[in-house]
């Protein structure tokens, strides 16, 4: 145990743990598709669906990842072999791994963007040629987003950065980066805040954003929901049980998820703050908010109305930068962690193994948004077609499926004892929370899903 103990990677202090862990949440999802599924589902009426989603399904999934990490200590495979052994549990470690480096091989192209959007800012290009229209968003996008090399060239950028990183280690690397970037999110973050909201006009943004029209909530909206809500919190893939496995022993599991949920929620609440008040102050509300759109084309041209241009543009695409970068590291520890203490491998191998295949398919999935951009699988792009299965299909089973794993099959006391750091008898929260895991979790997921096939 004590030998164990000491070998086995840990987070330094309750803040790095805390700032890796929002580090992984805080992401894309919160600055890109939360706002366009805001938009497409109604405004407020989906807030208060999604709000409903993290706390009912949200937190207690998180739970289930981090009692399983912490009890296993190891990689997403390794977890349930060593809780469960002779069991065939470990496939759905195996999934999560397959899921999350899945996710990551589209992710990275996207980080790729921000890094060129944020250099581009940097330089001025963004901005040339808008003024006297002989550019405009839409062709820097183009140009930016769907030429067969630079994209390409942007996200092996991305992926040395992230193997830089991951080199250094869990403590010196994750840890140390986080706590340097996640603080600084949140500053740049209440910056725009404070702008958006002293817009003029700003208040018809708000209204739609935080007055609820509830004739809009429909069966759609509550799988988007579910679906925004398990991608924004990394769950259903192993991620944070690999990161829980770093968690020191007397971490408080519900107060982590409860902090990290919080988080997460007030990254997306603030995108919501600063984007509808940005862009109803401008009359661009008809605009699409839909990801890339949003950030590379109507943003830009919000910028270009403000003073400061191109001091906002770099802010902006730095705050992407920040939230692009801590989420990948994490989607690629969860593999690295399994080739290092599956497979014995040294840090530095397990690192080389996961990130330079994804040099590959990190190029297929750029081309997929140029040069196979018409290559279609159901009517979707290869990029498309891998974020809705593994967002709206993959992430839900592996939560449902870690919930009745934690819930029923694992051996008897895993949540009790991890919840409630060992103790003798649990209290009333411990013992709601595990009712919820065992009934209320499973069933909502399972019943959301199968609607979905409806
Ligand atoms: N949560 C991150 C975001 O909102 C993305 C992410 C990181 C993720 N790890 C994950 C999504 C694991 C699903 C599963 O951008």
């Amino acid at each position: 145990m004590t030998k164990y103990y000491i070998m086995a990677a840990k987070f330094g202090s309750k803040i790095g743990m805390i700032a890796a862990t929002v580090g992984s949440a805080v992401g894309l999802g919160n600055i890109w598709r939360f706002p366009a599924e805001t938009q497409a589902n109604g405004g407020a009426a989906f807030l208060l669906v999604y709000i409903g989603c993290v706390l009912l399904l949200g937190i207690p999934v998180m739970l289930v990842e981090f009692s399983i990490g912490r009890e296993g200590g190891t990689d997403a495979i390794g977890n349930y072999r060593r809780i469960s052994p002779k069991s065939k549990w470990w496939l759905l470690g195996g999934m999560g791994i397959a899921a999350s480096y899945m996710i990551l091989t589209f992710y990275i192209v996207v980080a790729g963007w921000t890094l060129e959007y944020f250099v581009s800012a940097l330089s001025g290009d963004l901005f040339t040629g808008i003024a006297d229209g002989s550019s405009s968003f839409e062709g820097k996008m183009k140009d930016y987003v769907s030429s067969d090399w630079k994209p390409i060239i942007f996200t092996a950028i991305m992926i040395a950065a992230n193997v830089a990183v991951l080199m250094m280690g869990v403590r010196k690397g994750i840890e140390k980066i986080s706590n340097i970037m996640m603080p600084l999110l949140f500053l740049i973050l209440v910056i725009f805040c404070v702008v958006a909201l002293s817009l003029p006009g700003a208040s018809d943004g708000l209204n739609f954003f935080l007055n609820p029209d509830f004739s809009k909530v429909n069966g759609s909206v509550v799988i988007d929901a579910m679906g925004q809500a398990f991608f924004s919190l990394s769950l259903g893939m192993g991620v944070l049980s690999t990161y829980a496995a770093y968690f020191p022993r007397d971490t408080r599991l519900g107060r982590t998820a409860a902090t990290v949920s919080f988080l997460d929620m007030v990254v997306a609440f603030m995108m919501g703050l600063i984007i509808f008040p940005a862009v109803t102050s401008f009359g661009m509300q008809g605009e699409s908010l839909e990801g890339a759109t949003l950030v590379f084309v109507t943003l830009p041209e919000v910028f270009t109305r403000m003073p400061g241009t191109q001091l906002w543009a770099i802010l902006f695409f730095m705050l992407l930068l920040l939230a692009a970068l801590t989420s990948t590291i994490s989607m690629s520890e969860v593999a690295i962690r399994f080739f290092q203490d599956r497979l014995k491998m040294s840090r530095r191998k397990a690192v080389l193994i996961v990130m330079l295949p994804l040099l590959l398919f990190g190029a297929i999935n750029s081309l997929s948004s140029g040069l196979l951009a018409d290559f279609k699988i159901f009517g979707l792009t290869i990029f498309d077609l891998l974020d809705t299965v593994a967002t709206n299909i993959m992430l839900p089973l592996g939560a449902l499926a870690m919930c009745l794993y934690a819930g029923w099959f694992a051996p008897k006391g895993l949540l009790a004892r991890q919840l409630s750091n060992d103790a003798r008898s649990q209290g009333v929260a411990t013992r709601a929370v595990i009712f919820i895991i065992r009934w209320v979790s499973p069933i909502a997921i399972a019943a959301i899903l199968i609607a979905q096939f409806k």
